[in-house]
């Protein structure tokens, strides 16, 4: 649809930007920090590794009065589970605490909204050791560590967020992290820990509100919009499967408390369906959100599967480069966007159509939590980062949002990935997403000085104006 005239973004609208504790923190080893899975990661010989990443455990003073620099209105950050809990009779580490009370305090003192992800890949070792999410005691755990984050927290914070990605987690795991074993857990076991994730995210939901907080709370899933690869209808029926698959079936259980029919019976036919206990269903029943986050990058685009051995494809998959799935779907190829340098689709439209189809669902307010193009950024021989290609995606991105805001879709607020570089999920420090570039490359660390890129000065204006120019 075309509009004469476009609705401008609301007042409050939360111009943000994202990172997390893992890729952005460093200091693994510091103030008593427990190991997380990450740490214990296979790392390929020459790349960039966690243990400093952008060193933002000693920097975060100077970084946030950057990002106050850029406008933030709002800077999204998660809190490392393995500095907060201790798994012993201390039960909190006071100096974890401390620090994101720091973190917090200083966002709160430049005006910026912090919004908390309570946990972004990063599971605690001593968890992983006892069988990890396959554990249905790790539910327990995370309602511990959650009732800490909500006592010592809970007064500052708006806006929380349970889980980045589940569908990540669970569908490619790989894309986290290979454990020293190399060997990753197998479809059924994934099913079942996708199973107890829901659950301990439908209790948080619960928890949080009997606290009567003022505050809201809800899932952070990667989403994206699908296209059928033709008009032929078994391609409609892949994609549909696709779409029910990759994301629905998480965001239907974490909103409306119930697994989705079709992927109860993809789980049943091929004998993934979880083992779930009595109670389980009105646990799930029990915990609403109070709004989706979405971390959206790209679509993706499917034919009908040939059930032949070959829907698989060889291509490496990643969060955003589908794979097939053998009688499910294939992957197909779009002719009509473009990609990033490390193959990600681009496709403003498809956030316009994946901000429409999630609020027709579920009719809640969506805050979209990662959006962003990843690039090997160099500095010029002026120390200068001219990276245009990421002005030219961010911009089609937010005129995309105004159109669904036009629309009516009610969006709080964008925050991008990442507010300053930081070290990706599996591809080291050479793909960046900053506005902050951070100098040091996967294997020299520099002096990890901090240089400002041209979409910062870029973003700067766009939210000094509240939204693009006409
Ligand atoms: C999202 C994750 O899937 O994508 C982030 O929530 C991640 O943690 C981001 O960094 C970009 O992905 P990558 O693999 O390029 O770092």
């Amino acid at each position: 649809m075309h509009y004469q005239k476009l609705n401008s973004f609301p007042k409050n609208f939360l111009w943000g930007a994202s990172i997390s504790a893992y890729q952005a923190e460093g200091g693994t080893n510091e103030d008593e920090k427990l190991a997380s899975i990450i740490d214990k990661y296979i790392h390929p010989e020459g790349v960039a590794s966690f243990e400093v990443a952008s060193d933002f455990y000693h920097n975060y003073k100077e970084d946030i009065k950057l990002f106050a620099e850029l406008g933030l209105k709002a800077f999204r950050f998660s809190i490392a589970w393995t500095r907060i809990m201790t798994f012993d009779n201390k039960k909190v580490n006071e100096k974890g605490i401390d620090f994101y009370h720091n973190i917090i305090d200083e966002c709160i003192k430049y005006g910026i909204e912090p919004i908390v992800t309570m946990y972004h890949f990063d599971l605690p070792y001593y968890l992983e050791e006892k069988g990890g999410w396959l554990n249905r005691q790790t539910i327990d755990y995370f309602l511990e560590y959650a009732q800490v984050l909500f006592q010592e927290y809970g007064g500052k914070i708006n806006y929380w967020l349970t889980i980045n990605e589940q569908n990540t987690m669970i569908l490619h795991p790989g894309a986290i992290g290979l454990p020293v074993s190399g060997n990753l857990p197998t479809k059924k076991e994934l099913f079942q820990m996708n199973h107890h994730v829901l659950l301990a995210q439908a209790k948080v939901f619960k928890i949080y509100h009997e606290l009567s907080a003022t505050g809201n709370i809800g899932p952070a899933i990667n989403l994206t919009a699908m296209y059928q690869a033709t008009a032929a209808p078994e391609d409609a029926i892949a994609a549909h499967n696709w779409e029910t698959l990759r994301g629905w079936s998480f965001l239907d259980v974490a909103v409306r408390g119930s697994y989705n029919y079709l992927f109860e019976k993809y789980l049943q036919d091929r004998e993934l369906y979880p083992t779930i206990e009595k109670n389980d269903f009105k646990t799930l029943a029990a915990g609403k959100p109070d709004f989706i986050a979405i971390n959206y990058y790209s679509t993706a685009t499917i034919a009908a599967s040939k059930n032949d051995g070959t829907d698989e494809s060889a291509r490496a998959g990643d969060q955003q480069i589908m794979l097939g799935e053998e009688g499910v779907y294939r992957a197909a190829e779009n002719p009509y966007v473009d990609k990033t340098p490390y193959g990600w689709v681009v496709d403003a439209s498809g956030l316009r159509l994946t901000l429409r189809k999630l609020y027709d669902r579920y009719e809640l307010p969506i805050l979209i939590t990662e959006n962003g193009y990843g690039a090997p950024d160099k500095m010029d021989s002026n120390g200068e980062i001219h990276d245009i290609e990421r002005i030219d995606y961010l911009r089609k991105h937010i005129r995309a949002i105004q159109e669904a805001l036009t629309d009516g879709v009610q969006v709080l607020g964008y925050l991008p990935w990442s507010a300053i570089d930081v070290v990706s999920t599996h591809q080291g420090f050479n793909k960046r997403y900053g506005f902050i570039y951070v100098d040091r490359t996967d294997t020299d660390l520099k002096e990890l000085a901090r240089v400002k890129k041209d979409s910062f000065y870029w973003y700067k204006k766009v939210i000094s104006q509240n939204g693009l120019d006409e």
